[in-house]
């Protein structure tokens, strides 16, 4: 099977891009899928997702991030780090990235560089799965990491202004189509969903009825081993594997796997 690269992505930040993205590459690796994250966020999450803090600021000290190997070139395997988990790597991220749109802005064909970079592991087919992380943007990096993309997964938030700002990322897309015209819309992941309240039955019915948009039928509800693990630098399925979060993702990896 060829590589199939998903991008995590949606303009408004916290809604659960980071914890989806580290869930998910775990949860396809505990089903035998070899993968590679790639942390495209300056605030390292996805990499303090499986790595404590000092190990993320020595990534980013050293030559072993993503920045520097957008910024000066390079070979993408050199940049791989192996976590603790056997079939899950990562490409870590650096703080540097705050410079990132500066850094492309004299670069030739500025918005295929992250397609060219990738493409010696995704052409190897090491990888079933590169899963990216990308911050909550619109400009120049974001759409790097979307034209180096197959799919595009929307997390969003079920709450009043979780949908607030998504037809700025639907015009986007539109726009990435331009460059990359095979990046098909994978679907939107509800992520954050109060059990107690009811408002997130009305975010799913908007996006339900919304023509053109595929909606995971598994939703993600919001549950503190989500914060727990984060705070012990691992994702939620390594972390507690019987938590109700570790349970979703498990299920919504499967939906993901039947679709692609
Ligand atoms: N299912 C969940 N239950 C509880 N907290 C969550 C859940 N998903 C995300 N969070 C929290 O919400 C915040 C934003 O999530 P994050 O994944 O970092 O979003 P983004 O990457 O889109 O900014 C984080 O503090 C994270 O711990
Ligand atoms: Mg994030």
């Amino acid at each position: 099977m060829k590589t199939k690269v998903i991008c995590f992505a949606n303009n408004k930040g916290g809604s659960g891009k980071t914890t989806t993205c580290a869930s998910l590459a775990y949860a396809f690796g505990e089903r035998g899928k070899k993968v590679l994250m790639i942390d495209g966020d300056m605030q390292l999450n996805l990499t303090l997702s499986y790595f404590n803090e000092d190990e993320a600021l020595e990534f980013a000290k050293s030559d072993r991030n993503l920045y520097n190997l957008v910024k000066n070139g390079g070979n993408v395997k050199d940049c791989i780090v192996k976590t603790r988990y056997e079939n899950v790597d990562l490409i870590p991220s650096s703080t540097l990235m705050s410079s990132i749109e500066f850094e492309l802005f004299t670069k030739w064909q500025r918005e295929s560089i992250m397609r060219k970079t990738l493409s010696p592991i995704v052409e190897e087919g090491i990888y079933d799965y590169v899963l990216i992380d990308a911050p909550p943007t619109l400009g120049c990096w974001v759409m790097n990491l979307l034209v180096a993309s197959d799919y595009i997964a929307l997390p969003v938030e079920a709450s009043p202004w979780g949908l607030f700002g998504l037809a700025n990322m639907f015009e986007f897309i539109e726009s990435v189509r331009e460059i990359n015209p095979d990046l098909s819309l994978l679907g939107v992941i509800v992520t954050k969903v109060d059990g107690r309240k009811n408002y997130f039955k009305q975010t799913l019915e908007t996006l339900r009825s919304t023509e053109g948009i595929r909606v995971f039928d598994q939703v993600i509800h919001t549950d503190s081993s989500v914060e727990w693990a984060q705070d012990d630098s691992k994702p939620v399925g390594g972390y507690k594997k019987s938590s109700r979060s570790a349970g979703e993702y498990a299920a919504l990896a499967d939906e993901i796997l039947n679709k692609i």
